[in-house]
């Protein structure tokens, strides 16, 4: 993909909307770019009128008239429009939508994304996952976001605006995919020294292909049907991996980290860093620190190369 591929139409593109809240903010860039562009044009034709006319004819330039109109009225006139134009778009976004919306909480955390979908009825237990958004398309998703340490930014361009994830408040994001896709999300706030390395996906689906996947994400997690994998769960068990990470339908039961019952669902592990296969899994356990510096979770140095492929094995059959 070439570079201005990625711009125009790349999963992380603000100005490919595939929602009207996204598709809003794309009108309004078009009309600022525009803007500046016949203003940048304007003021140009008359630094070249002022350097190269005749004296006599390049006069009026300085006529207190074309001071008053170029350098105050036009400039009051035209920030004027384009503030109410963003005023309404904000409180357009921010609008009730007429559906009542999904509604799903997510946590920017140093150097990843916990997400939580609430109870939808009191038989559905709410379900916690990480680093990959799922969404149907058609329905309004109200995000309320937090943050667990400092301030993380969420932003998904082809969706929506970006809103800051603050320690101790809540934000709240209104959004609405229009079409089935994968759309790319990014920390847009400077967090630490993974920051960069701080992304998820956001999978839009067909409604029923969405419950399908809610359907799937609530089961506990596979057991393992091979020697291999069933050598990795109980390496991940006895290594005390489940001190940090929870893996339901196991003893693995710790909140520090990523929730990992259907990991091997999922597109990408470390935040959107690498693929989710074998060798990236195994890779990851082995140096996280050396691939993320600043992630919480240290090198495991200490696995054979034996170890790493039955943990890996094992993590890659969590689908
Ligand atoms: Cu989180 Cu930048």
């Amino acid at each position: 993909m070439s570079g201005l591929d990625a711009v125009f139409s790349g999963v992380q593109s603000a100005l490919a909307p595939a929602g009207s809240a996204a598709a809003g903010i794309a009108t309004l860039t078009w009309i600022m770019f525009a803007g500046a562009a016949i203003i940048f044009l304007i003021v140009m034709a008359c630094v070249a009128f002022a350097l190269f006319a005749p004296q006599e004819r390049r006069a009026f330039l300085s006529d207190h008239r074309m001071v008053i109109g170029g350098g105050i009225i036009f400039p009051f006139v035209v920030l004027t429009a384009l503030l109410v134009y963003g005023l309404v778009l904000t409180r357009d976004l921010v609008r009730a939508p007429g559906t009542e919306p999904l509604e799903i909480h997510v946590t920017g955390e140093q150097f990843w994304w916990r997400v939580h979908y609430p109870a939808a009825t009191a038989e559905t237990p709410p379900l916690v996952t990480a680093n990959e958004i799922h969404v149907p398309v058609g329905r309004p998703v109200r995000f309320l976001l937090t943050s667990a340490d400092v301030i993380h930014s969420f932003w998904i361009p082809s969706l929506a605006g970006k809103l800051d994830m603050i320690p101790g408040h809540t934000n709240r994001l209104l959004l609405e995919a229009e079409r089935p896709g994968i759309y790319r999300g990014q920390c847009a706030e400077f967090c630490g020294s993974a920051h960069a390395l701080m992304a998820f996906d956001v999978v839009a689906h067909t409604p029923e292909a969405f419950e399908a996947w809610m359907r799937g994400q609530r089961e506990d997690a596979r057991q393992p049907v091979t020697t291999l994998r069933a050598q990795g769960r109980d390496l991940f068990l006895e290594s005390g991996c489940g001190a940090c990470h929870t893996v339901r339908g196991t003893s693995a039961a710790g909140t520090l980290g990523p929730d990992l019952t259907h990991v091997g669902s999922r597109r990408t592990i470390g935040a959107g860093l690498f693929p989710t296969n074998r060798g990236t899994l195994a890779g990851w356990i082995a140096s996280t620190q050396h691939l993320k510096p600043a992630s919480k979770m240290p090198s495991f140095g200490v696995f054979t190369g034996e170890q790493l492929r039955a943990l890996a094995a094992y993590l890659d059959g969590l689908k």
